[in-house]
């Protein structure tokens, strides 16, 4: 692997280096050779594909199946369903991250079916192509009843408050200038371009399970209560995955069935679950309905804002989108309420997507500020400019790092703001009208619970392991930068080992939080393996350091020298190790997790500004996000490349949440409809804009001891406001349902056009 060689010396934690040069993926190579292995690369000696039967009703009980003619054609090795699969346990309640998953009805509990495409059945046999003609010959009867899917949600429920200061209804009852507006954002679905799967192995006594799985310890745990098993008797392995935004962060119901398969059977068993049920049991955003209400004095500071969030879940679980994530802490205001409640539908149950929360709150609460801009006739970056909290008041505490009165000055200098013509449809460019928006945005930065192993062996290489797994973010690169940071060795003397419950327990690949969580436990891990070096060197009983004190000793360049000289003076560690004839010193890294720690000092969260450009030709309705630019306060940027990759692409994604991405559900059946790429539409290519990334590079070192606080979803926080307020100034139309239509903007309704 031909990788530049970063040769760091001694790191200070008071001083942290700042960004690294941009390393490669350490895993490009593997992956552009065809050679990392996706779990549906699996094929097992004996294995058996296993397809499930999908419900065709949304709402009612199943009354009859009839599996003769499936049990009698080719290869069908077996056909389950509710009177035949055996015993599957519910989970006890989660405790912390531990025992986490979204929809707890194990498959085939009982006869109802709750929602479109709920697994009914499933066939197991020797060929994919033989499962699925079988699957098709399940002979399923309803009773069928209507199912809700109505997009409008309300409820008489009294709802959570989920923030609250001061009197935020008399404030905003005598505020000078008030917006109050409903929100929008409809059902999303995870796209990856990796389908869930599952390759389940049975030993007899122990399961080894390949899983699509962005948190390989949750999986082990979810899946060891459902089989009724202890937990090490349960090997999840998720090497590496094709993305995942969210949507294989827990366990669903095809991992248990594939699993609970290849114990009745003996054999392993792989199930894939088809690009079309992946709109219907795999998670998706939910619909969120969000009203803001804001109120501000004429001089345009803030005296009050009341953001009332619903979101539709399923019939049986309470999933809660968190709209109101970033609605405490964004801007100063004495009166503020948030509250958020959920509405049933027959639909599968929602999980995280990118940004969970934040995301589509901040679509609500970034389109009000800039309505309230323009009642104020006031630039919308001053607007937030002058809102600036000088801590977080929403839990009463200092911000650990906040930069977002940078990044809209750094991001307005970069976009050009200062040229903007605040006029509707007056900017013009080679015959199109231009439309600038900007939106702020933030995201959550934690830290999670994580054990990890660095080796330093004796041929001059290093390992370094934890039960974390890679999404494709670059969780590998960054755990080679960290130990090469600290030590000197060269990536391509680094072994990075990820992605098995074998492993020490690591975090989930969710939230941005992977690379924050790891740094301190790596770094901890490194430090004991280096200490293991320098006390073998001690106790030698002859070479440069025998009898010397441990704390003489330095490591840097990937040598053992004394402190005071230079790392020339000493010997290659892998030289000491040798003389000794010891294969390895092995560190064991251990970090507690900040997730709820009633002990906290700081409020801990990434920021930044999102500007957009988008082009309008009213006669023939084209539109197009031309420009992006976008700032982020994310902390020490460990490895500019990869998080420069993720801001992009989350860019990306935030163009297909403005303009393209709503799943559909069919009102007479309840199916979401549009369920393949051909009909849910994703921003391609050719819709994609320039898009220009600047990190601001301000290490938080109240989160961990390289600063570094993550980046991903913080990139999709904002973009969709930023394009519809953009589009409100191109156009007059104020689009406060996404995504976008042409038909909003072709005719506005008169509701559309107030401002
Ligand atoms: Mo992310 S939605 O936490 O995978």
């Amino acid at each position: 692997m031909a990788i530049t060689t970063k040769l760091s010396t001694t790191f200070s934690p008071t001083v942290p280096p700042k960004t690294n040069g941009s390393l490669p993926r350490v895993d490009g190579p593997l992956k552009v050779s065809g050679g990392a292995m996706y779990t549906s690369d699996y094929n097992l000696p004996g294995m058996l594909y296993a397809v499930p039967v999908c419900s065709t009703i949304a709402n009612g009980s199943i009354v009859t199946i009839e599996t003769g003619r499936a049990e009698a054609m080719p290869g069908v090795k077996a056909v389950y369903h509710r009177g035949n699969i055996g015993k599957i346990f519910r989970t006890a309640p989660a405790v912390g991250f531990s025992g986490i998953l979204d929809e707890r009805r194990p498959p085939f509990e009982d006869d109802t079916v709750r929602y479109y495409g709920q697994y009914v059945a499933a066939v197991v046999a020797l060929t994919f192509e033989q499962a699925t003609a079988a699957a098709n010959a399940v002979k399923v009867t309803y009773k069928s009843e209507k199912p809700d899917v109505r997009d409008h949600l309300d409820t008489d429920a009294k709802p959570k408050v989920d923030s609250h200061r001061g009197d935020p209804d008399a404030a905003f009852a005598s505020a000078a200038i008030t917006v109050d507006q409903t929100y929008v954002t409809p059902t999303e679905t995870h796209n990856p371009i990796e389908l869930h799967a599952s390759v389940a192995n049975w030993d007899g006594q122990n399961f080894t399970l390949y899983e699509t799985s962005q948190a390989v310890v949750n999986h082990r745990e979810v899946l060891a209560q459902m089989l009724g098993i202890p937990n090490e008797n349960v090997r999840v392995i998720s090497r590496f995955l094709g993305s995942g935004f969210g949507g294989k962060l827990w366990p669903w119901p095809h991992s248990v069935l594939a699993a609970t398969a290849s114990r009745n059977l003996n054999r392993p068993v792989k199930l894939v679950v088809t690009r079309d049920m992946m709109f219907q049991n795999v998670g998706h955003r939910p619909r969120t309905q969000q009203r803001v209400r804001l109120g501000a004095g004429s001089d345009g500071k803030l005296v009050a804002l009341m953001h009332d969030s619903l979101n539709h879940t399923s019939i049986l679980d309470d999933y809660s989108e968190g709209c109101s994530e970033a609605t405490s802490y964004s801007y100063s205001t004495a009166n503020l309420r948030a509250t958020s409640d959920i509405v049933r539908r027959n639909v599968g149950t929602p999980t995280s997507m990118r940004g969970p929360g934040a995301v589509p709150g901040l679509f609500a609460l970034e389109s009000a500020m800039d309505e309230l801009a323009i009642k104020l006739k006031m630039d919308p970056v001053k607007l937030r400019l002058l809102n600036e909290p000088k801590i977080d008041e929403g839990i009463n505490l200092p911000f650990s790092s906040r930069h977002f009165v940078e990044c809209l000055n750094v991001g307005a200098e970069k976009f050009g703001w200062a040229n903007r013509d605040p006029k509707i449809g007056a900017m013009k460019k080679d015959g199109l009208t231009l439309g600038w928006g900007v939106a702020g945005c933030s995201w959550i930065a934690e830290r999670m619970a994580t054990e990890s192993t660095v080796e330093l062996r004796s041929d001059g290489t290093a390992r370094v392991s934890t039960a974390t797994q890679d999404i494709g973010t670059g969780t590998y690169t960054v755990l080679s930068q960290i130990v090469s940071e600290k030590t000197g060795i060269p990536h391509d003397r680094i072994e990075v080992v990820l992605g098995d419950t074998n492993l020490p327990p690591g975090p989930i690949s969710g939230g941005s939080w992977a690379t924050a969580s790891i740094i301190p436990s790596v770094v901890d891990a490194v430090e004991k393996a280096q200490k293991t070096v320098f006390s073998i060197a001690t106790q030698a009983t002859d070479g440069p350091f025998a009898g010397k004190k441990e704390d003489s000793l330095a490591f840097s360049n990937g040598r053992v020298h004394l402190k005071e000289q230079s790392p020339e003076s000493g010997l290659p560690f892998e030289q000491i190790l040798a003389q000794g004839n010891i294969r390895a010193a092995s560190g064991q890294g251990k970090s507690e997790g900040t997730f709820g720690d009633p002990k906290k000092k700081f409020s801990t969260h990434s920021f930044g500004a999102q500007f957009a450009e988008v082009s309008w030709q009213p006669e023939t309705a084209r539109l197009r996000v031309s420009r992006v630019v976008t700032v982020i306060d994310g902390g020490r940027i460990m490895n500019p490349k990869p998080a420069r990759n993720q801001i992009e692409g989350a860019v990306v994604m935030g163009v297909g949440m403005a303009l393209f991405e709503a799943t559909r559900y069919d009102t007479r059946y309840g199916a979401p409809i549009n369920n393949n790429l051909a009909d849910y539409i994703l921003t391609t290519n050719a819709d994609s804009p320039a898009i220009d990334v600047t990190f601001l590079d301000y290490p938080d070192m109240v989160l961990n001891p390289l600063g570094a606080r993550g980046v991903g979803e913080i990139g999709l926080a904002g973009i969709a406001a930023a394009i519809t307020n953009a589009v409100h100034h191109a156009t007059g139309v104020r689009v406060r349902e996404l995504p976008v239509r042409i038909e909003d903007l072709l005719q506005p309704t008169p509701a559309q056009l107030r401002t």
